[in-house]
């Protein structure tokens, strides 16, 4: 067998289109409908924002949207692609069990679909020192593994964390789960591990390190002093040592010392080889606090105690909203917190496409990192996530991390909408055919064909966008060589125009290819969907 290992499931070659909180639809890769960008409405603001892309983002739709609209509609583009430095998303876990207030149970390619859809686009927003952190558990873990590995390249893939949420042991089933996994994925792991934070060393790790010689440099732990003898090993690795009270050392079987004999005999001039109280036992070398890195390297066992279980998130959810019946299946505040720790720094950019409760947000916000979720329920926005982060900025939110992270209020965000799709697409065996939405009047449209060519929005009263020397001009009707000539005058040195127009007279192409060269004339909407192959970007 020959060639790459792929995952591969019913429907892997076609795109999933999302019917909001409906579920899901096979269709062709080609359909507008998966390739549309859709434009982002405001629909509120919270507290100080600017009212531009920068600001802290709650965006009300399906995840697909709001990621297509960061990596492609050019104002968002600008922010976020290749900008974003951790992207923890936890999906539905595709347990098939309904949760009051989300669906739990897509079929299993449909789950791949939609995942694979998502992480290509988050692919897109990640920094090159960026890390994504997927939440699952048994039902998809392994499943997901495979289909990173694809996405984001096997030597990218860093760690599974395995986080034990809950305490307590279920004695009806047949092994009870006490964890969920997190899967760390980066864009270069080489990069991202000089980046990354290393976490606060506790003061039960500081105790493990004592001075029984009350050694002048403080307290220390001691390491062993040999290894396993690999393939690099030197022969100067192999000699006898004797402790103080006249024991011989030799390597045990199959292990060599860790340092050669002229480094064993500087480490024991300086004080640095431990033979025990009374001098005999075998060596180790002291290794001192106060000359160990600022903190520890995260391991893969998360134990609650540390982070807290789902009781826990479950109890934040509550004291926040007293009285409702909490969200099914919030994570608690302190998970997210060693996560946002280790893979960002304050001002950095944090998203979360499947917002549930918010806690990604929430945590993020308290500990002064910029944010972006999506959450595709409108009922879940409303009665836990907008509130939620509502509370944090008004600092009313007493709970979780707001005490460890000195949070005391402060900051906004802009409460957006995915706007509705601006075409109607018909399925006929010939194919798709697109056409204008009825809803879709001239300034929706504008600012769609704008969007979906990646024109970067501009305030002029010809044009529309601009990308690089390039301009746009919508023109929600028939364009002649009149209107040609109009727009061409308004062209500064060295620029060429798009125009997008709804229909054209015969003579307008000519017209413009006379007068501009390299400007041409596209048909809205049938042109601004080649077909897949024909796409470049
Ligand atoms: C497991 S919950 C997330 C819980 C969250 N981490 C918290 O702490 O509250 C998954 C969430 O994803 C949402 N969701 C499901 N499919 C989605 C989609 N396609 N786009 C956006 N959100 C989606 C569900 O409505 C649900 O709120």
């Amino acid at each position: 067998v020959t060639g790459r290992l792929t995952l591969t499931w019913a429907n892997d070659d076609r795109a999933l289109l999302s019917n909001g909180e409906t579920g899901y639809e096979w269709v062709s890769k080609d359909d507008p409908r998966v390739r549309e960008v859709r434009l982002l409405d405001e629909v509120g603001r919270v507290g100080d924002v600017s009212g531009d892309a920068s600001d802290n983002l709650l965006i009300r739709g399906d995840s697909i949207d709001a990621l297509r609209a960061l990596v492609y509609s050019p104002e968002y583009a600008a922010e976020y692609r290749g900008k974003v430095k951790l992207v923890y998303i936890d999906p539905p876990f595709n347990t098939g069990q309904a949760f009051e207030h989300y669906d739990d149970s897509l079929e299993h390619s449909v789950w791949l679909g939609m995942m694979r859809d998502r992480l290509v686009l988050i692919r897109e927003l990640l920094s090159s020192d960026g890390s994504v952190w997927v939440h699952l558990d048994d039902a998809e873990m392994a499943y997901c593994k495979v289909l990173m590995d694809e996405v984001f390249g096997r030597s990218n893939f860093v760690a599974t964390i395995v986080w034990q949420k809950v305490y307590a042991r279920d004695n009806r089933t047949d092994i009870s789960a006490s964890h969920d996994s997190i899967l760390v994925f980066t864009i270069n792991r080489e990069v991202w591990k000089n980046s990354r934070t290393l976490l606060t060393r506790t003061l039960e790790q500081d105790a493990l390190y004592k001075n029984p010689d009350n050694d002048p440099r403080g307290a220390w732990a001691s390491d062993n002093f040999s290894a396993k003898a690999g393939p690099g090993r030197r022969k100067e690795q192999f000699f006898t040592i004797v402790s103080p009270a006249g024991n011989s050392f030799y390597p045990p079987s199959g292990r060599c010392w860790v340092y050669t004999e002229p480094r064993y005999e500087e480490l024991l001039a300086d004080n640095r080889v431990w033979f025990g109280v009374d001098g005999t036992a075998s060596p180790r070398v002291k290794r001192f606090l106060s000359e160990v890195q600022a903190g520890v390297v995260p391991e893969t066992w998360w134990p609650h105690g540390e982070v807290g279980h789902n009781q826990e998130a479950k109890q934040e959810i509550k004291t926040l909203f007293a009285g409702i019946n909490p969200f099914a299946t919030p994570k608690p505040e302190r998970l997210l917190e060693r996560i946002i720790h280790i893979a960002s720094n304050p001002g950095d950019i944090v998203v979360d496409a499947f917002a549930g409760s918010g806690t990604t947000a929430a945590v993020a916000h308290k500990m002064r990192r910029r944010w972006v979720t999506s959450e595709l329920s409108e009922s879940t926005v409303e009665t836990f996530t907008k509130p939620r982060l509502a509370k944090v900025i008004a600092g009313e939110d007493l709970g979780g991390i707001t005490t460890s992270a000195e949070w005391e209020g402060g900051g906004g965000f802009r409460d957006l909408r995915i706007a509705p799709s601006s075409w109607e697409v018909v399925d006929d065996s010939a194919g798709n055919d697109v056409f204008q939405a009825d809803a879709t009047d001239n300034d929706v449209l504008t600012r769609a064909v704008t969007a979906q060519l990646g024109y970067l929005p501009v305030g002029h009263p010809v044009f529309n966008g601009a990308k690089g020397r390039s301009r746009l001009a919508v023109v929600p009707g028939v364009v002649d060589a009149v209107a040609v000539g109009d727009i061409v005058s308004a062209l500064g040195d060295g620029e060429t125009v798009l125009v997008a127009a709804l229909s054209h007279t015969e003579d307008a192409s000519a017209t413009l290819r006379e007068l501009s060269r390299g400007s041409r004339i596209i048909r809205i909407p049938g042109d601004l969907f080649p077909p897949q192959s024909a796409v470049t970007r």
